[in-house]
């Protein structure tokens, strides 16, 4: 991959910074950020280009509106969150375009903040082949383009990937992209071995294509949460009315034949823990995978054996590749697979890596962030970046070698 310009590149006194961050937060039923690393993570550039003396424009997405306005969704409490964390304030636009938008960028002065309204209440966001002038306005917000959304980067949209057109020589990356790329790739581009892969989480089929990537670099490889259902059905096991994916059965029985292929160790869920409705004061029955999950049972946790199992299994890894829960953590009784993993891995003598919101969500519940070598603010993002070395949002981006002069020749330009 050709090197990229970098935000330390740019000059940005005086100019307007337009900022494409991850601030696609867990929320509680309330709107409550219950865990706030992605925000957190994007302090240091948020931080470094207001000491330039620079305005900044803000733009996230949060969750998946598909491009309709869902109160829910607003991005209001990450406004709230960061105005906190900088102890200044930090406007909300109504939206992430239109001209009440624009003059109140044009209104900005060095110094000051405007988050935009969630992008994904426009669906050219996730398709910008079916509005091109959506990510023309967007340009207008800024004098110069940085993406420091690492976890969004593996998607090709408007404010990842198209957007960054407009910036000829001034389209960079920011810290927080700056140093997941640096991480991930001097440790999970030429691994160390015995490497070994810890999958689980709900996004089934985005991770199963990466998981055949995997495979190559891997010398074992554990799935729980949702992920495991559709591969212990695929072995024939009842699952109940376990997540599975149907139309992923076939795929999922190719990656178990790649894995004795490739010799890699594939460690599957023996026990689930399992409940009836989806509540914290269910009942749970722990079900033995050979016997089958009964009907009407849906698997919340990797049960117990397993849990011996897996922590066993990983004593040799000289590195470890985390993502995904291995259940559903967010209810405490359903946690127990989730945390005793991070405990098993924190300790390990290995270099420790963790994608993903919901697998930090947890570790910070268990309160182990300063035991792993690497918290990643991707899940996806980080998979497919080992996948293919690069991604939209990173290949968008200016090249090093023609920023700066044009770079210094746009900072007389104010648009
Ligand atoms: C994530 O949480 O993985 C990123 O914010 C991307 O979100 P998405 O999977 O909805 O595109």
């Amino acid at each position: 991959m050709a090197k990229k310009l970098l935000l330390q590149d740019l000059v940005l006194r005086d100019r307007k910074v337009l900022m494409r961050v991850d601030f696609n937060v867990p929320l509680d039923n309330d709107a409550n950020i219950t865990d706030d690393t992605r925000i957190l993570s994007a302090l240091p550039s948020i931080r470094y280009i207001l000491e330039q003396g620079a305005a900044l424009v803000l733009m996230s997405h949060l969750g998946r509106p598909k491009g309709e306005r869902k109160s829910k969704l607003s991005l209001a409490p990450c406004a709230k969150r960061l105005s906190q964390l900088l102890e200044r304030p930090v406007a909300l636009a109504a939206d992430c375009v239109g001209d009440a938008t624009l003059s109140q960028v044009q209104s900005l002065k060095p110094g000051e903040i405007l988050l935009l309204e969630n992008l994904r209440f426009h669906a050219a966001e996730e398709q910008p082949d079916s509005d091109a002038s959506f990510a023309a306005s967007l340009a207008q917000l800024g004098d110069v383009y940085v993406n420091d959304a690492f976890g969004t980067a593996h998607r090709a949209h408007s404010s990842t990937a198209t957007v960054a057109g407009y910036f000829p020589g001034a389209a960079a990356a920011g810290l927080l992209l700056q140093s997941e790329m640096r991480f991930l790739g001097e440790h999970l581009f030429k691994p160390d071995h015995p490497f070994h892969a810890v999958i689980g989480g709900k996004k089934v089929s985005s991770k199963l294509g990466v998981l055949r990537s995997l495979l190559e670099k891997v010398d074992a490889i554990y799935l729980g949460g949702a992920m495991a259902f559709t591969f212990l059905k695929a072995q024939g096991h009842q699952v109940g009315s376990s997540l599975i994916e149907e139309e992923l059965i076939s795929i999922a029985n190719e990656l178990m034949a790649l894995c004795q292929q490739r010799n890699v160790a594939l460690h599957l869920p023996s026990d689930v823990v399992a409940v009836t409705e989806l509540s914290p004061d269910a009942e749970t029955r722990v079900f033995n995978i050979r016997e089958g999950i009964a009907d009407g049972w849906i698997g919340v946790d990797i049960g117990p054996r397993s849990i011996q199992q897996f922590q066993e299994a990983l004593k040799p890894a000289k590195i470890v590749l985390w993502n995904g829960p291995m259940g559903i953590f967010e209810m405490a009784p359903f946690a127990k697979g989730t945390n005793a993993l991070a405990q098993t891995i924190a300790t390990l003598n290995a270099t420790t890596i963790v994608g993903g919101g919901d697998s930090i969500a947890a570790i910070h519940q268990a309160g182990l962030q300063e035991k792993f070598s690497h918290l990643s603010t991707g899940g996806g993002a980080a998979l497919e970046y080992i996948e293919h070395g690069s991604l939209p949002g990173i290949e968008a981006l200016s090249k090093a070698n023609d920023s700066r002069s044009e770079n210094k020749a746009r900072s007389s330009v104010s648009r």
